[in-house]
């Protein structure tokens, strides 16, 4: 078989792919070799912004199969049939470190999912946790700073870390749950993953619930202590990338089985808790899980950089049925998603192929128009504006969701406490659901980490929040904190 041609970008063959073109053979080299200038230009634009959250990540395809029926509360055409089956892409991440970082790290996960449904794509963008350390957006972008590398050390500092948290109170569960033994997956295939906010199903009749999902690994929860995971960061600081790459290659498909807990619209005023508060769970004896389908992951991208690397995840990206709640830090990340793909990758990122709605007969059907790299998937005839005459593209009048009541005053407040709201709650229980080993590691990992900050006054204000979770908890932080300080 004779071989392909090598070719430059516009087609036309290389003579020469080893040796640049110069003026004579030992004189300089000629700006009109195309192959030299073309390589070299082309090489420095390889890289693209980072994401400034979850930059590392692996990715798989696979399919949703719905297995229970939830029609009572969902009209949503994708779980409408048990035994249907979606496409589905999925991005694992870590959240905290830069693209360079290692895997085996205590982080909390990403889970992002992309339903490729025919009524577009739907976006299920959870974590590996059921909570998260603050519950009002305009905190994430300084949460984020502190947990990530410092502008002049350029490394993560436990003083920042600490100091975040040492006036964020909330963020006392979401601590409890990362330090504890959850805190470092041994793999992407051994965690659950978890919508954590509450979002809004509407069914048939026009009847609102909301709803928190939680996709329970079938392949069991494995975790790594500090030590395992600091030996495993060091040998593949790919562990899990290779873990998930290497098990889909030999046909171990890794599935999730979904549930979901559900609220009558109308319990979520007077619940104990403000449901819309996402760093609190839902108690299962409140609302229990129901199951709904099977996640399956069979095929690996054929390539990196183009389908995950490049993959845009939106939380604000519904199909009818589903909608969001007022969970203020939802409806915070409903702006900051599809911003920050339009700056990473484009406004026309929705054409990438893992990101179009390749289910949706026809593909995207709407006005939007040009921009960097557009193609016209409308074709010649297409009217760019509408209104038109011309039998274009036209709403279809029936709401995706149902409406919510709101009341009020505008203005700058913060959540609203239901009876037994308070930041601590929840910390302590988890705390005391924790068999005596778990509690020790729990407390260690804590100390090792409080106990490096250089400021004693916050030093104190985050051992306050464990003392308000649970006496006992604080005590033994405490403790554990002065015996390292002491050494
Ligand atoms: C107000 C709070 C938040 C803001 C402003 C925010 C913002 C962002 C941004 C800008 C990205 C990068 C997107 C990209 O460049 O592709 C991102 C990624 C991500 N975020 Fe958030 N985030 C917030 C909270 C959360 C929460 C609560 C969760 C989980 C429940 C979460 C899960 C994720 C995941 C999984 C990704 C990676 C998606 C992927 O794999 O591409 N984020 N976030």
């Amino acid at each position: 078989m004779s071989k392909r041609v090598l070719t430059t970008e516009s087609g036309a063959p290389v003579a020469d792919n080893q040796n640049s073109a110069s003026a004579g053979v030992g004189g300089p080299l000629l700006i009109q070799d195309q192959q030299l200038l073309e390589k070299l230009a082309r090489f420095n634009r390889e890289r693209i912004p980072e994401r400034v959250v979850h930059a590392r990540g692996s990715g798989a395809y696979g399919h949703f199969e719905v297995t229970d029926d939830v029609t009572d509360y969902t009209f949503a055409d994708f779980l409408g049939t048990v035994g249907k089956r979606t496409e589905v892409f999925v991005r694992f991440s870590t959240v905290a470190d830069s693209l360079g970082g290692a895997d085996a790290v205590r982080d909390p996960r990403g889970f992002a999912v992309k339903f490729y449904t025919e009524e577009g794509n739907y976006d299920l963008v959870g974590n590996n946790t059921p909570v998260f350390f603050i519950k009002d957006p305009i905190k994430f972008p300084d949460f984020i700073h502190s947990q990530k590398r410092d502008p002049f050390t350029g490394k993560q500092e436990p003083d920042n870390v600490w100091d975040f948290w040492a006036h964020s109170p909330e963020a006392t569960h979401q601590v409890t749950w990362l330090m504890g033994d959850r805190g470092i997956p041994a793999s992407y295939r051994h965690m659950d993953g978890f919508g954590s906010h509450t979002y809004q199903w509407t069914n048939a009749k026009g009847e609102a619930f909301f709803v928190k999902y939680h996709f329970k690994t079938d392949q069991g929860i494995r975790c790594l202590t500090g030590e395992q995971a600091a030996q495993i960061a060091g040998k593949d600081p790919n562990s899990h990338q290779t873990d998930l790459l290497q098990a889909i290659e030999r046909g171990v498909h890794p599935s999730w089985t979904l549930y979901v807990q559900l609220m009558p619209a109308a319990e979520a005023a007077n619940y104990r808790f403000n449901p819309f508060d996402l760093t609190k769970v839902w108690p299962h004896a409140d609302y229990p899980l129901k199951r709904v389908g099977k996640l399956v992951l069979n095929r690996n991208p054929d390539n990196v950089f183009a389908e995950v690397e490049q993959a845009a995840f939106s939380p604000n990206n519904f199909v009818p049925g589903i909608g969001p709640s007022p969970d203020k830090m939802l409806q915070g990340r409903l702006f900051a998603y599809a911003d920050a793909h339009r700056y990473r990758l484009g406004v026309n990122h929705t054409l990438l192929p893992v990101n179009s709605p390749k289910a949706v007969p026809g593909g995207a059907q709407n006005y939007g128009r040009d921009g960097f790299m557009a193609l016209n998937p409308q074709g010649r005839h297409a009217k760019n504006y509408e209104p038109n005459s011309y039998d274009g593209p036209a709403e279809t009048g029936r709401p995706l969701s149902a409406p919510l009541p709101v009341s009020g005053y505008t203005g700058n407040h913060e959540a609203p406490q239901h009876t037994k709201d308070d930041d601590f709650i929840q910390a302590g229980a988890l705390y005391r659901l924790m068999s005596e080993d778990a509690k020790s590691r729990l407390v260690a990992n804590i100390a090792g980490g409080l106990s490096q900050v250089s400021r004693n006054d916050v030093i104190e204000k985050n051992l306050a929040h464990f003392h308000a979770a649970d006496p006992e908890y604080g005590k033994r932080v405490e403790e554990a904190v002065r015996a390292l300080r002491e050494d």
